[in-house]
């Protein structure tokens, strides 16, 4: 009876329980400040998990669009504003924004809370790698895509013409067959969902990823996180030059 005990080590190293009490989430709103005059940048929204949360990949790709010249004409957007890893990319004043949560669900986001950010911090681009908390659950590949086709669907409805860039998940050695399942079907829920206003691109970021690049058996290393930002930077470079020029 190894099974649970495994599952429970997992869920907790991906941090919290299933998604945060309700008061959590109302008192970190209202100690948030007023959101800022609308800006004419370019809103990517990181949206996920502690894989994007506490890890350095967004710095990382930050620096791309840094050293590509975007770096004054986008901006990262969400409700969070932190650097839990104490990532040190190039960039010393990289935006620090993002949409993501140790240890929530999709299914959680989907149901609860999409609407809401998308409402508060409205973004031009999507990026979300979500899922790998629902496997360790024990939710199933169906509910999980529709967790995905739900989270599109409000995006969409927020911005007709948002460009989606959904994430093939990075391996969970202790939960594997959920993850390549989940992986397995995005190809075709990307494609059915695609559309030319509002595009949905994959990012593979299991392909060649070592478990040895995982820090503890669920987050990237340093090693890692450069893997994700060469799998998500280039794609999401693609969409800034598509909208910017
Ligand atoms: C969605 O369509 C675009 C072209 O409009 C294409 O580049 C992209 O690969 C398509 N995505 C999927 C998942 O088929």
């Amino acid at each position: 009876m190894h099974a649970p005990s495994l599952l429970l080590a997992a869920a907790v190293m991906l941090g919290s329980s299933v998604a945060a009490p309700a008061d959590a989430v109302v008192s970190t709103h209202l100690a948030m400040p007023a959101p800022a005059a609308a800006s004419d940048k370019l809103r990517i929204m990181p949206l996920g998990d502690s894989i994007t949360e506490i890890t350095c990949w967004r710095a990382l790709v930050w620096d791309m669009i840094a050293e590509a010249g975007y770096a004054d004409k986008v901006e990262y957007v969400g409700s969070q504003d932190s650097n839990p890893q104490d990532c040190k990319p190039q960039t010393a004043n990289w935006d620090e924004h993002h949409e993501s949560h140790s240890g929530w669900l999709a299914i959680d986001i989907a149901n609860s809370y999409i609407t809401k950010w998308m409402a508060s911090t409205p973004a031009d681009i999507v990026m979300f790698m979500l899922g790998t908390n629902d496997v360790v659950r024990g939710h199933t590949t169906a509910d999980i895509m529709a967790a995905y086709t739900k989270i599109g669907a409000v995006a969409r409805a927020s911005n007709p013409k948002i460009k989606i860039i959904v994430d093939q998940v990075i391996p969970l050695p202790l939960s594997s067959a959920g993850i390549v399942a989940i992986n397995k079907a995005i190809p075709a829920w990307a494609a059915g969902l695609n559309s030319t206003d509002s595009p949905i691109v994959i990012a593979d970021c299991n392909t060649g990823f070592p478990t040895g690049d995982l820090r503890d058996g669920v987050h990237p290393n340093l090693d890692g996180d450069k893997i994700l930002a060469s799998r998500i930077g280039p794609l999401l470079l693609s969409y800034i030059k598509e909208s910017l020029g």
